[in-house]
């Protein structure tokens, strides 16, 4: 042993966030020249051959920690050891949690200045400039706590923050960990959408990012105290991103009207439907906002589709299979436009997770699939119908002027009851946004929350 190098942090909290600077670490250093290092992670005893940074070399070697984004990470645990195995790194961290990297996974994210621009944080480099079997040389933790990479090729050192390493391991659990929650309910979960104060959301950002939350995790959600105004639903949704024009407009109208492009300006009862399944891109997010509501009848319904696809997978797993496999085929029958597509009913990933559904049982166009598939998709629709009629799956209730309902088009069913409206008018206004303008608006108000803890506790 030549040498015997002892590295301590701080520790400390921010806010609701805690903070941790690393642990203590003794490093027993048997060769400096190479930044060879034998480091023991006191309790746990393990022994492992990495490589290190000391205070001399680490300036020539990185020039500063930069992330490939524009995000802030907060440091919640520190790297006690590194160790360089055939194929990947493996990092241990304070916690004890163990991350590994492939190496050709580090390389490719690297975030210095040749690799990324700056400015743009935008990827310059490309695979092919490196060989397939890059691995490091060496690499180890500098002083700062970050992890720096020396690579067998290009003469080139990576230096990556450990709290973006950390936000970014790809184990199993962490992986999981990153699912957003998303929870199926019924009439029995509650009786009308989880429920925000309008005028909260359009003037401060935690209650848009509490109503946000809710909207990514139920798929539906209503607001009370929106200004009855033509453009306050612009502004509900402008909230969130940019709205998103179709053959509609950008923001439309829903009453009944006397020659009616759809049957939805009409007062005939709306069976349980999303908007345009006819659209290859069916719009993410949909809002309709009451304007007024003195009509007879008109309630509105509200019925979770993933909630139906879980009960036709355990009750009908052949009905399932069918609506997941076989395309049925939509068509909006328009005067100046005709917009078709074909797609199953239920939409599942690689992973068999229900991602959308699309039904609209006035936009169905002629079936179109192989003769002897007929029968048993005509079955399946049967069964999904009824089923989106159970009364315990359909929330039930009436607009007040004011209220808004935002929901996720491609998840949760909309409709309504007949109507009359000889002695006043039901009038709702409408939008549409996309799914991945909320979760930009939500990674961009989490960004800020971060930038605004780290600024606080004067880092
Ligand atoms: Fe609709
Ligand atoms: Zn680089």
């Amino acid at each position: 042993m030549a040498d015997c190098a002892i590295c301590c942090g701080v520790t400390g909290t921010w806010g609701l966030l805690p903070v941790v600077s690393p642990a203590p670490v003794i490093a027993q250093v048997t060769n400096t020249s190479q930044f060879i290092v034998h480091v023991l992670v006191s309790e746990r005893f393990r022994l492992a051959e990495i490589t290190i940074h000391t205070v001399e070399n680490r300036g020539a070697m990185v020039e500063e920690v930069t992330t490939p984004d524009f995000d802030t990470y907060i440091a919640e645990q520190s790297i006690d050891a590194v160790e360089i195995c055939p194929g990947w790194v493996e990092l241990i961290w304070s916690d004890g949690q163990i991350s590994r990297f492939h190496h050709i996974w580090l390389r490719d994210n690297c975030p210095c200045a040749d690799c990324v621009h700056q400015g743009t944080k935008e990827q310059m480099f490309e695979l092919v400039a490196v060989p397939a079997d890059i691995h490091p040389l060496r690499a180890g933790v500098t002083a700062a706590g970050s992890l720096a990479v020396n690579w067998s090729s290009g003469d080139h050192t990576s230096e990556f923050e450990a709290a973006w390493l950390r936000a970014n391991c790809y184990r199993d659990q962490a992986r999981r960990d990153r699912v957003h929650q998303q929870i199926t309910w019924d009439a029995n979960t509650w009786s009308v959408p989880p429920t925000f104060d309008g005028l909260a959301v359009l003037a401060d950002d935690a209650a848009l990012y509490e109503w946000l939350i809710a909207l990514r995790t139920y798929g539906a959600t209503r607001l009370r105290n929106v200004p009855c105004t033509d453009i306050a639903i612009g502004d509900i949704a402008g909230r969130i991103g940019i709205v998103r024009e179709t053959n509609f407009g950008v923001l439309w109208d829903v009453w009944s009207e006397p020659n009616p492009v759809t049957n939805a300006n009409t007062a005939l009862p709306l069976p349980p439907h999303v908007d345009l399944p006819t659209r290859e891109y069916q719009p993410g997010l949909q809002f309709l906002h009451c304007l007024e509501n003195e009509a007879i009848g008109g309630d509105s319904i509200l019925v979770d589709g993933f909630r139906i696809a879980e009960l036709m997978r355990d009750e009908h797993p052949e009905h399932y299979l069918t609506l997941t496999t076989v395309p049925w085929s939509w068509a909006n029958r328009a005067t100046t436009t005709d917009y078709r597509w074909r797609s199953p009913l239920i939409v599942t990933n690689g992973d068999g997770v229900v991602t959308e559904v699309r039904v609209g049982n006035w936009l169905r166009a002629p079936l179109d699939v192989p003769f002897d598939d007929v029968e048993r998709v005509y079955a399946a629709y049967r069964v999904w119908f009824e089923m989106s009629y159970r009364p315990e799956l359909q929330l039930r209730f009436r607009f007040q002027p004011g209220d808004l309902i935002a929901f996720d088009n491609r998840r949760a069913l909309h409709g309504r009851s007949e109507f009359t409206d000889v002695g006043g008018r039901r009038h709702l206004r409408g939008c549409y946004t996309e799914r991945d303008e909320l979760h930009s608006r939500l990674r961009m108000l989490e960004r800020d929350m971060r930038r605004r803890a780290v600024a606080a506790a004067g880092i």
